[in-house]
């Protein structure tokens, strides 16, 4: 993030985004410092410096500030004020700045460089926008292979509330990297290989119904999962609660062992067992695939643990060989912060591979198909310390190319109830996603009841848009690293940081264009020049100009929220400005103007939402 983050957009006049603009210009400044020894700033010191140059909190200060005269004048031995108009100088000499930004004024307060865009070059690139495309967003200069790995549940359990996390925040981030310009390959890392699979088998053979499963599949799949798993973590007071588990328990004594015998015999190849896996992964499949389509999330790959499984002996062979893992204790491990600490296990004393192996044997495999610069992991944040050990042991393994490859978990934090714990059911199950959703939808059907000039079909479809929208909005809002409180009645609401705000200010900016007869088509053809001489003009056509910077931030620290929170501050410029002007009731040029300026907001709220895999509808 020098200031060449990004290359122009296919706009006439695109030269990146303003803050691109600026930058480039600040590094020029901030060079000129350093060759006048007024202070020492090297190359590598510029871009943490460039990332103070941001844009203002409030119009009055200008629309962008640069605030690293503070953090520099220790090392330049001078008042802040004094480096910051030192830097100021060299700013507005710049090549480039003056055809962008008014000249810098005084430094302000402490330090503070605040700088205004220049009306013609506002208009000239708002102008640009509109008829370009991608909206003013730049393309990377320097696209990357990136993988995402995102969703992986683990198949034959129900998916919970857990899984939306990892699902939308991933699906999101594949969106907007993939706008960015970057080589985007999403995989979703299936749990198809687990012990749930030896529960199943076990239970299947006990308490199988075949007329149930062909009705059924999941259902039936689900109904033994659960009464295994009861059996094989029952502990002495539930089975005191409940007799007909304690009678069940008294049957089949060696139900705990018995599943990981046949969770062993699975992976050992067994063919009864392997062809029972093999009946069941479909109806499994078919399952989460059925909340993927509702979801609308899609992945390029899908390559679970199953497909790794024939590489696992050889992955373990070579750290053995390479001197990395070691045997203790019958199992192996690699011990990666010294001889006492507990190793990585990447075999266990009864020859069973592991989570790591598989994970370790899948970096491997993506390096050699691959070749990615980055892997995004969108995991639970309980996982921290296996993707830690997991990186470190992959770094050292020596595959050809790691040494360049970013592998970063993208971690996040749990969904909570009102009562401030783990989201649950009254009865104290994890709430299942579909069902899950569908409360959602309901929901939002409900509350479209009053709209007339809806029929039931239409009212369905919207409902379904609205609901399941609240619920991706409401977690992609959130800080992804903090727990958050999830609460259908906050997400729904027409006011505040929602989906369903979001949703309803485009249908109400596109209300506008529709009440007068407005043809977007022949608007854009004619490619208007949008003037935003109105203060509330100006401040709607910058923060539409901003979309290129938010999609870097996001894109920087993985954080969605940032999207949702830029989403939220454009609609509500947006009511300021169509609260305040007239814009079907004006005299050209500016009614065409304005016109433009809605039309555009329209498209890039439209796009923002599209970005966060969220639909909108045509009234609400
Ligand atoms: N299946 C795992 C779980 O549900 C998540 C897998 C994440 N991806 C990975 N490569 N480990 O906890």
């Amino acid at each position: 993030m020098t200031g060449a983050d990004t290359a122009p957009s296919g706009a006439p006049g695109g030269a990146g985004t303003f803050r691109d603009r600026l930058r480039a210009a600040f590094a020029h400044a901030l060079r000129g410092l350093a060759a006048d020894g007024v202070c020492p700033v090297g190359a590598e010191d510029l871009p943490a410096l460039l990332e103070q140059v941001r844009e203002t909190a409030e119009a009055k200060f200008g629309d962008y500030s640069g605030t690293m005269a503070m953090g520099l004048a220790k090392k330049a031995a001078r008042k802040p004020r004094d480096l910051a108009v030192e830097i100021a100088r060299r700013l507005a000499d710049a090549p480039g700045y003056s055809a962008a930004f008014a000249p810098p004024g005084d430094p302000v307060g402490p330090g503070f460089i605040n700088v205004r865009v220049r009306d013609e070059a506002l208009s000239a690139a708002i102008s640009a926008a509109f008829v370009d495309e991608r909206l003013g967003v730049p393309r990377v200069a320097a696209p990357a292979t990136i993988v995402v790995d995102f969703s992986s549940p683990n198949v034959a359990k129900p998916m919970h509330v857990g899984h939306i996390r990892s699902t939308v925040i991933g699906d999101s981030l594949a969106r907007l990297l993939a706008f960015r310009g970057h080589r985007v390959i999403t995989d979703n890392h299936l749990g198809d290989w687990g012990t749930q699979f030896g529960m199943i088998i076990w239970g299947w053979r006990r308490f199988g119904d075949e007329a149930a499963l062909a009705a059924d599949p999941t259902a039936e799949l689900g109904r033994i999962y659960r009464l295994v798993r009861r059996l094989a973590d029952a502990a002495p007071e539930d089975l005191a609660a409940d007799p007909q588990l304690a009678a069940l328990a008294a049957e089949h004594p060696g139900a705990a062992r018995e599943v990981l015998l046949e969770t062993a015999r699975l992976h050992e190849g067994d063919p009864e067992n392997r062809a029972l896996w093999e009946r069941f992964m479909p109806a499994c499949l078919a399952d989460i695939e059925k909340l993927y389509r509702r979801l609308d999330v899609h992945f390029d790959h899908r390559l679970g643990e199953s497909f790794f499984q024939p590489f696992l002996a050889g992955v373990v062979d070579d750290l053995v060989a390479r001197g990395l893992a070691r045997e203790s204790r019958g199992a192996i491990g690699v011990f990666l912060d010294g001889d006492d600490k507990p190793p990585f296990l990447v075999r266990k004393g009864d020859g069973a591979f592991l989570y790591a192996t598989t994970d370790l044997a899948t970096i491997r495999w993506r390096l050699e198909h691959w070749n990615p610069d980055r892997i995004l992991y969108v995991v639970d944040h309980r996982q921290g310390q296996h993707f830690e050990h997991l990186f470190a042991t992959a770094k050292r393994w020596g595959l050809p190319g790691i040494e360049r490859v970013a592998l970063e978990h993208v971690a996040f934090g749990t969904v909570l109830g009102d009562d401030g714990r783990p989201f649950k059911t009254r009865a104290g199950d994890t709430v299942g996603l579909e069902s899950l959703l569908d409360e959602g939808v309901e929901r939002a059907f409900a509350l479209t009841a009053g709209d007339e000039g809806l029929d039931d079909a239409e009212r369905r479809r919207v409902a379904e848009t609205v609901g399941i929208g609240a619920i991706k909005y409401a977690d992609l809002c959130q800080n992804r690293t903090t727990d958050y409180v999830f609460s259908y009645d906050k997400m729904l609401e027409l006011k505040g940081n929602t989906a369903a705000y979001m949703q309803y200010a485009v249908a109400r900016v596109e209300g506008v264009l529709e009440k007068g007869g407005i043809d977007r088509e022949a608007l854009w053809r004619s490619a208007p020049a949008i003037v935003p001489a109105d203060p509330r003009e100006r401040s709607l056509a910058l923060a539409i100009l901003r979309f290129g910077e938010v999609l870097e931030d996001v894109e920087a620290d993985s954080r969605p929220n940032l999207l949702t929170a830029w989403l939220y501050d454009l609609a509500g410029r947006y009511s300021a400005f169509y609260d305040a002007l007239p814009i079907l009731k004006c005299a050209e040029p500016e009614r065409t103007s304005r016109l433009a300026l809605c039309d555009l907001t329209g498209r890039v709220l439209r796009k923002g939402l599209g970005l966060l895999g969220i639909g909108t509808v045509r009234t609400m």
